[in-house]
Protein backbone atom coordinates (compact mmCIF):
# COMPACT_ATOMS: atom_id res chain seq x y z
CA UNK A 1 0.00 0.00 0.00
CA UNK A 2 3.22 2.49 0.32
CA UNK A 3 4.36 3.71 3.17
CA UNK A 4 5.11 7.31 3.67
CA UNK A 5 7.99 9.11 4.66
CA UNK A 6 8.55 11.68 7.17
CA UNK A 7 11.38 13.92 6.97
CA UNK A 8 12.55 16.04 9.86
CA UNK A 9 15.06 19.01 10.76
CA UNK A 10 17.02 16.91 7.84
CA UNK A 11 20.82 18.63 7.11
CA UNK A 12 23.59 17.95 5.33
CA UNK A 13 26.74 18.37 4.65
CA UNK A 14 30.22 17.87 2.88
CA UNK A 15 32.62 19.25 4.90
CA UNK A 16 32.34 23.00 4.92
CA UNK A 17 30.30 22.79 2.08
CA UNK A 18 26.39 22.67 3.47
CA UNK A 19 24.24 21.01 0.96
CA UNK A 20 20.33 21.69 2.38
CA UNK A 21 19.64 23.07 6.03
CA UNK A 22 16.64 21.82 7.96
CA UNK A 23 14.10 19.95 5.53
CA UNK A 24 10.85 19.14 6.56
CA UNK A 25 8.25 17.27 4.16
CA UNK A 26 5.91 14.10 4.31
CA UNK A 27 6.03 11.98 1.32
CA UNK A 28 2.30 10.62 1.49
CA UNK A 29 2.05 7.15 1.31
CA UNK A 30 0.63 6.11 -2.20
CA UNK A 31 1.54 9.44 -3.68
CA UNK A 32 3.26 10.26 -6.27
CA UNK A 33 6.12 13.42 -5.47
CA UNK A 34 8.18 14.99 -7.45
CA UNK A 35 11.09 16.71 -6.43
CA UNK A 36 13.00 19.71 -8.41
CA UNK A 37 15.88 21.96 -7.70
CA UNK A 38 18.39 23.59 -9.94
CA UNK A 39 21.84 21.17 -10.26
CA UNK A 40 23.63 20.83 -7.89
CA UNK A 41 21.13 21.86 -5.14
CA UNK A 42 21.55 18.27 -3.54
CA UNK A 43 18.37 16.40 -5.11
CA UNK A 44 20.75 13.01 -5.70
CA UNK A 45 22.32 13.60 -2.37
CA UNK A 46 18.67 13.50 -0.66
CA UNK A 47 17.65 10.76 -2.55
CA UNK A 48 20.92 9.18 -1.34
CA UNK A 49 20.18 10.10 2.09
CA UNK A 50 16.69 8.71 2.14
CA UNK A 51 17.75 5.18 1.61
CA UNK A 52 20.61 5.48 4.33
CA UNK A 53 23.34 5.32 1.48
CA UNK A 54 24.46 9.28 3.12
CA UNK A 55 24.24 10.21 6.54
CA UNK A 56 22.74 13.49 7.66
CA UNK A 57 24.33 15.68 9.76
CA UNK A 58 20.87 15.97 11.64
CA UNK A 59 17.35 15.72 11.47
CA UNK A 60 15.17 12.17 11.32
CA UNK A 61 13.93 10.05 8.98
CA UNK A 62 10.54 7.99 9.76
CA UNK A 63 9.47 5.44 8.00
CA UNK A 64 7.19 2.84 9.91
CA UNK A 65 7.70 4.15 13.10
CA UNK A 66 11.36 3.77 13.05
CA UNK A 67 14.48 6.53 12.13
CA UNK A 68 16.13 5.29 9.36
CA UNK A 69 19.02 7.76 10.57
CA UNK A 70 19.79 6.00 13.87
CA UNK A 71 19.26 2.70 13.27
CA UNK A 72 21.75 0.11 13.29
CA UNK A 73 23.66 -1.30 9.76
CA UNK A 74 21.15 -4.85 10.23
CA UNK A 75 17.90 -3.35 10.62
CA UNK A 76 18.34 -0.73 8.02
CA UNK A 77 19.39 -3.69 5.70
CA UNK A 78 15.86 -4.95 6.28
CA UNK A 79 14.13 -1.39 6.20
CA UNK A 80 16.24 -0.97 2.60
CA UNK A 81 14.33 -3.70 1.25
CA UNK A 82 11.55 -1.38 0.98
CA UNK A 83 12.75 0.97 -1.46
CA UNK A 84 13.45 0.60 -5.45
CA UNK A 85 16.24 3.08 -6.25
CA UNK A 86 16.81 4.31 -9.55
CA UNK A 87 20.01 6.29 -9.73
CA UNK A 88 20.70 8.84 -11.67
CA UNK A 89 23.16 7.60 -13.51
CA UNK A 90 21.78 4.15 -13.66
CA UNK A 91 24.03 2.29 -11.71
CA UNK A 92 24.08 -0.90 -13.52
CA UNK A 93 27.28 -3.42 -13.19
CA UNK A 94 28.97 -3.05 -16.41
CA UNK A 95 30.30 -6.68 -16.64
CA UNK A 96 26.97 -8.12 -16.04
CA UNK A 97 24.49 -8.50 -18.46
CA UNK A 98 20.87 -6.48 -18.11
CA UNK A 99 19.59 -9.43 -17.19
CA UNK A 100 21.10 -10.27 -14.84
CA UNK A 101 21.52 -6.63 -13.12
CA UNK A 102 17.62 -6.84 -13.21
CA UNK A 103 18.17 -10.14 -11.13
CA UNK A 104 20.25 -8.76 -9.01
CA UNK A 105 18.32 -7.93 -6.31
CA UNK A 106 16.38 -10.67 -6.46
CA UNK A 107 19.53 -13.54 -6.20
CA UNK A 108 20.82 -11.08 -3.74
CA UNK A 109 17.70 -10.30 -0.85
CA UNK A 110 15.14 -13.52 -1.78
CA UNK A 111 15.62 -17.15 -2.24
CA UNK A 112 13.32 -17.37 -5.24
CA UNK A 113 14.09 -20.01 -7.56
CA UNK A 114 16.05 -19.28 -10.90
CA UNK A 115 13.01 -19.98 -12.96
CA UNK A 116 10.60 -17.25 -10.53
CA UNK A 117 13.67 -15.27 -11.11
CA UNK A 118 12.95 -15.64 -15.11
CA UNK A 119 9.88 -14.80 -15.01
CA UNK A 120 9.88 -11.34 -12.79
CA UNK A 121 13.01 -9.92 -14.76
CA UNK A 122 11.28 -11.23 -17.68
CA UNK A 123 7.72 -9.10 -16.83
CA UNK A 124 9.45 -6.10 -15.47
CA UNK A 125 12.03 -5.54 -18.86
CA UNK A 126 8.86 -6.29 -20.81
CA UNK A 127 7.34 -3.47 -19.01
CA UNK A 128 10.13 -0.74 -19.51
CA UNK A 129 9.95 -1.60 -23.20
CA UNK A 130 13.60 -3.98 -23.14
CA UNK A 131 12.87 -7.16 -23.90
CA UNK A 132 15.18 -8.99 -25.88
CA UNK A 133 17.81 -7.01 -24.84
CA UNK A 134 18.50 -8.95 -22.29
CA UNK A 135 22.08 -10.06 -22.90
CA UNK A 136 23.02 -7.14 -23.92
CA UNK A 137 26.03 -5.37 -22.09
CA UNK A 138 25.26 -1.83 -20.20
CA UNK A 139 28.13 -0.21 -22.24
CA UNK A 140 26.17 -1.80 -25.62
CA UNK A 141 23.01 0.28 -24.94
CA UNK A 142 22.07 3.84 -25.14
CA UNK A 143 21.46 6.17 -22.07
CA UNK A 144 17.83 6.03 -22.60
CA UNK A 145 17.80 2.22 -22.15
CA UNK A 146 20.34 1.84 -19.50
CA UNK A 147 18.05 3.94 -17.53
CA UNK A 148 14.84 1.91 -18.54
CA UNK A 149 16.82 -1.25 -17.15
CA UNK A 150 18.01 0.49 -14.09
CA UNK A 151 14.07 1.62 -13.34
CA UNK A 152 12.95 -2.62 -14.24
CA UNK A 153 15.75 -3.39 -11.77
CA UNK A 154 13.96 -0.98 -8.83
CA UNK A 155 10.86 -2.60 -9.59
CA UNK A 156 11.62 -6.06 -9.00
CA UNK A 157 11.45 -6.54 -5.45
CA UNK A 158 7.77 -4.88 -5.35
CA UNK A 159 9.30 -1.70 -3.36
CA UNK A 160 6.60 0.19 -1.07
CA UNK A 161 8.82 3.22 -1.93
CA UNK A 162 10.26 3.98 -5.52
CA UNK A 163 12.76 6.32 -5.54
CA UNK A 164 13.79 7.79 -9.01
CA UNK A 165 16.89 9.88 -10.38
CA UNK A 166 16.10 11.83 -13.76
CA UNK A 167 14.01 8.94 -15.17
CA UNK A 168 13.78 11.34 -17.95
CA UNK A 169 17.37 12.29 -18.62
CA UNK A 170 18.49 11.16 -22.10
CA UNK A 171 15.01 9.66 -22.97
CA UNK A 172 13.47 11.24 -26.09
CA UNK A 173 9.85 12.97 -25.66
CA UNK A 174 8.23 10.21 -26.88
CA UNK A 175 9.68 7.55 -24.18
CA UNK A 176 9.21 10.87 -21.79
CA UNK A 177 5.92 10.50 -22.23
CA UNK A 178 5.58 6.53 -21.90
CA UNK A 179 7.58 6.65 -19.01
CA UNK A 180 5.17 9.05 -16.89
CA UNK A 181 2.50 6.48 -18.35
CA UNK A 182 4.27 3.91 -16.69
CA UNK A 183 4.71 5.52 -13.17
CA UNK A 184 1.21 6.63 -12.84
CA UNK A 185 -0.62 3.21 -13.90
CA UNK A 186 2.27 1.31 -11.36
CA UNK A 187 1.21 3.75 -8.69
CA UNK A 188 -2.45 2.59 -9.57
CA UNK A 189 -1.04 -1.02 -9.30
CA UNK A 190 1.64 -1.38 -6.60
CA UNK A 191 0.43 1.68 -4.97
CA UNK A 192 3.84 2.56 -3.71
CA UNK A 193 5.26 5.81 -2.79
CA UNK A 194 7.05 7.79 -5.35
CA UNK A 195 9.80 10.11 -5.62
CA UNK A 196 11.25 11.38 -8.64
CA UNK A 197 14.03 14.08 -9.38
CA UNK A 198 13.50 15.46 -13.03
CA UNK A 199 14.18 18.36 -14.49
CA UNK A 200 11.39 18.18 -16.95
CA UNK A 201 8.81 20.76 -16.09
CA UNK A 202 6.49 19.09 -18.66
CA UNK A 203 6.12 16.02 -16.84
CA UNK A 204 6.18 17.79 -13.35
CA UNK A 205 2.71 19.57 -13.97
CA UNK A 206 1.22 16.48 -15.12
CA UNK A 207 2.72 13.69 -13.24
CA UNK A 208 2.70 14.00 -9.50
CA UNK A 209 0.21 14.40 -6.54
CA UNK A 210 2.91 16.53 -4.73
CA UNK A 211 5.63 18.66 -6.28
CA UNK A 212 8.49 20.01 -3.92
CA UNK A 213 11.64 22.62 -4.61
CA UNK A 214 14.89 22.63 -3.72
CA UNK A 215 16.82 25.89 -4.00
CA UNK A 216 19.48 27.88 -2.38
CA UNK A 217 20.48 24.93 0.23
CA UNK A 218 16.83 24.88 1.63
CA UNK A 219 13.48 23.41 0.74
CA UNK A 220 11.56 26.13 -1.00
CA UNK A 221 8.20 24.31 -0.86
CA UNK A 222 6.71 20.78 -0.61
CA UNK A 223 2.71 20.77 -1.32
CA UNK A 224 0.50 19.65 -3.22
CA UNK A 225 0.64 20.20 -7.29
CA UNK A 226 -1.94 22.39 -7.87
CA UNK A 227 -0.22 24.43 -4.40
CA UNK A 228 2.85 25.14 -6.62
CA UNK A 229 1.09 25.10 -10.09
CA UNK A 230 -1.13 28.03 -8.60
CA UNK A 231 2.11 29.52 -6.50
CA UNK A 232 3.11 33.73 -6.80
CA UNK A 233 5.96 32.90 -4.74
CA UNK A 234 8.85 34.03 -7.22
CA UNK A 235 11.35 31.36 -6.81
CA UNK A 236 8.89 28.80 -7.54
CA UNK A 237 6.93 30.63 -10.07
CA UNK A 238 10.20 30.93 -12.22
CA UNK A 239 11.12 27.47 -11.92
CA UNK A 240 7.93 25.68 -12.50
CA UNK A 241 7.16 28.05 -15.98
CA UNK A 242 10.91 28.11 -16.99
CA UNK A 243 11.64 31.60 -17.31
CA UNK A 244 14.30 33.78 -16.65
CA UNK A 245 12.93 36.65 -14.68
CA UNK A 246 12.96 36.05 -11.52
CA UNK A 247 15.72 35.03 -8.19
CA UNK A 248 17.34 32.32 -9.89
CA UNK A 249 20.35 33.31 -11.90
CA UNK A 250 22.47 31.11 -14.17
CA UNK A 251 24.81 30.46 -11.26
CA UNK A 252 22.56 29.91 -8.17
CA UNK A 253 21.16 33.67 -7.14
CA UNK A 254 20.98 36.76 -9.52
CA UNK A 255 22.84 39.74 -7.70
CA UNK A 256 21.44 42.97 -6.46
CA UNK A 257 22.21 44.49 -10.21
CA UNK A 258 20.74 42.18 -12.22
CA UNK A 259 17.62 42.02 -9.58
CA UNK A 260 17.44 46.10 -9.94
CA UNK A 261 17.50 45.54 -14.09
CA UNK A 262 14.69 43.40 -14.09
CA UNK A 263 12.64 45.22 -11.97
CA UNK A 264 9.62 46.13 -13.51
CA UNK A 265 9.69 43.66 -16.29
CA UNK A 266 6.26 42.40 -16.71
CA UNK A 267 5.91 38.74 -15.46
CA UNK A 268 3.91 36.50 -18.06
CA UNK A 269 0.52 35.60 -16.45
CA UNK A 270 0.41 32.00 -15.09
CA UNK A 271 -0.28 29.42 -17.55
CA UNK A 272 -3.46 27.14 -16.73
CA UNK A 273 -2.91 23.95 -14.66
CA UNK A 274 -3.14 20.54 -16.22
CA UNK A 275 -5.36 17.87 -15.59
CA UNK A 276 -3.14 15.33 -14.02
CA UNK A 277 -2.41 12.56 -16.28
CA UNK A 278 -4.74 9.64 -16.06
CA UNK A 279 -3.72 5.44 -16.10
CA UNK A 280 -4.22 4.42 -19.38
CA UNK A 281 -7.37 1.95 -18.63
CA UNK A 282 -8.87 4.90 -16.76
CA UNK A 283 -9.79 3.29 -13.39
CA UNK A 284 -8.70 5.92 -10.92
CA UNK A 285 -5.54 5.81 -8.51
CA UNK A 286 -5.87 5.06 -5.11
CA UNK A 287 -4.37 8.40 -4.31
CA UNK A 288 -6.00 10.55 -6.55
CA UNK A 289 -8.14 13.33 -5.97
CA UNK A 290 -10.50 15.58 -7.89
CA UNK A 291 -9.06 18.26 -9.98
CA UNK A 292 -9.15 21.54 -8.55
CA UNK A 293 -9.76 20.58 -4.59
CA UNK A 294 -6.76 21.86 -2.99
CA UNK A 295 -7.31 25.19 -5.10
CA UNK A 296 -11.26 24.99 -3.85
CA UNK A 297 -10.55 23.99 -0.86
CA UNK A 298 -8.08 26.64 -0.26
CA UNK A 299 -9.78 29.62 -2.15
CA UNK A 300 -7.40 29.51 -4.95
CA UNK A 301 -8.40 30.70 -7.98
CA UNK A 302 -6.48 28.76 -10.55
CA UNK A 303 -5.26 30.30 -13.57
CA UNK A 304 -7.85 30.81 -16.41
CA UNK A 305 -8.10 27.63 -18.70
CA UNK A 306 -6.71 25.47 -15.54
CA UNK A 307 -7.74 22.01 -15.74
CA UNK A 308 -9.65 21.70 -19.51
CA UNK A 309 -5.95 20.47 -21.49
CA UNK A 310 -3.00 18.73 -20.52
CA UNK A 311 -3.69 15.07 -20.88
CA UNK A 312 -4.05 15.29 -25.31
CA UNK A 313 -3.74 11.86 -26.37
CA UNK A 314 -3.62 9.92 -23.43
CA UNK A 315 -5.91 7.22 -23.22
CA UNK A 316 -8.58 7.80 -20.36
CA UNK A 317 -8.60 11.41 -20.43
CA UNK A 318 -12.40 11.60 -21.60
CA UNK A 319 -12.90 10.80 -18.08
CA UNK A 320 -10.42 13.48 -16.75
CA UNK A 321 -11.88 16.30 -19.13
CA UNK A 322 -15.03 15.76 -17.26
CA UNK A 323 -13.83 15.94 -14.03
CA UNK A 324 -11.94 18.90 -15.15
CA UNK A 325 -15.11 20.67 -16.38
CA UNK A 326 -16.77 19.28 -13.26
CA UNK A 327 -14.12 21.67 -11.02
CA UNK A 328 -14.67 24.46 -12.69
CA UNK A 329 -18.23 24.47 -12.36
N1 LIG B 1 29.86 11.90 -1.98
C1 LIG B 1 30.02 13.24 -2.07
N2 LIG B 1 31.08 13.85 -1.47
C2 LIG B 1 31.26 15.19 -1.55
N3 LIG B 1 30.40 16.02 -2.20
C3 LIG B 1 29.34 15.48 -2.80
C4 LIG B 1 29.08 14.05 -2.78
N4 LIG B 1 27.96 13.79 -3.47
C5 LIG B 1 27.52 14.99 -3.90
N5 LIG B 1 28.34 16.00 -3.51
C6 LIG B 1 28.11 17.44 -3.76
O1 LIG B 1 26.83 17.79 -3.33
C7 LIG B 1 26.25 18.78 -4.18
C8 LIG B 1 24.88 18.30 -4.63
O2 LIG B 1 25.04 17.22 -5.53
P1 LIG B 1 23.82 16.42 -6.17
O3 LIG B 1 24.41 15.38 -7.04
O4 LIG B 1 22.90 15.98 -5.10
O5 LIG B 1 23.11 17.58 -7.03
P2 LIG B 1 21.77 17.45 -7.90
O6 LIG B 1 20.80 18.44 -7.34
O7 LIG B 1 21.35 16.05 -7.97
O8 LIG B 1 22.27 18.00 -9.32
P3 LIG B 1 21.87 17.51 -10.83
O9 LIG B 1 20.55 18.17 -11.14
O10 LIG B 1 22.98 18.08 -11.66
O11 LIG B 1 21.83 16.02 -10.84
C9 LIG B 1 27.24 18.98 -5.30
O12 LIG B 1 27.97 20.15 -5.03
C10 LIG B 1 28.14 17.77 -5.23
O13 LIG B 1 29.43 18.06 -5.67
MG1 LIG C 1 21.29 14.67 -9.43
Amino acid sequence: MGVSIEVRGLTKSFGSQKIWNDVTLTLPAGEISVMLGPSGTGKSVFLKTLVGLLKPDEGQIIIEGQDLVTLKEGDLYEVRKLFGVLFQDGALFGSMNLYDNVAFPLREHTRKSESDIRNIVLEKMDLVGLSGAEDKLPGEISGGMRKRAGLARALVLDPEILLIDEPDSGLDPVRTSYINQLFIDLNAQIDATFLIVTHDINSTRTVPDNIGLLYHKHLAMFGPREMLLSSEEPVVRQFLNAQTVGPIGMSEEKDADELAAESGKELPPLPPIPLQLGTSDGTPRRAEKPAGEWCRANGIVPPPGSFLSGNAGVPGVPQNVEAGRAALS
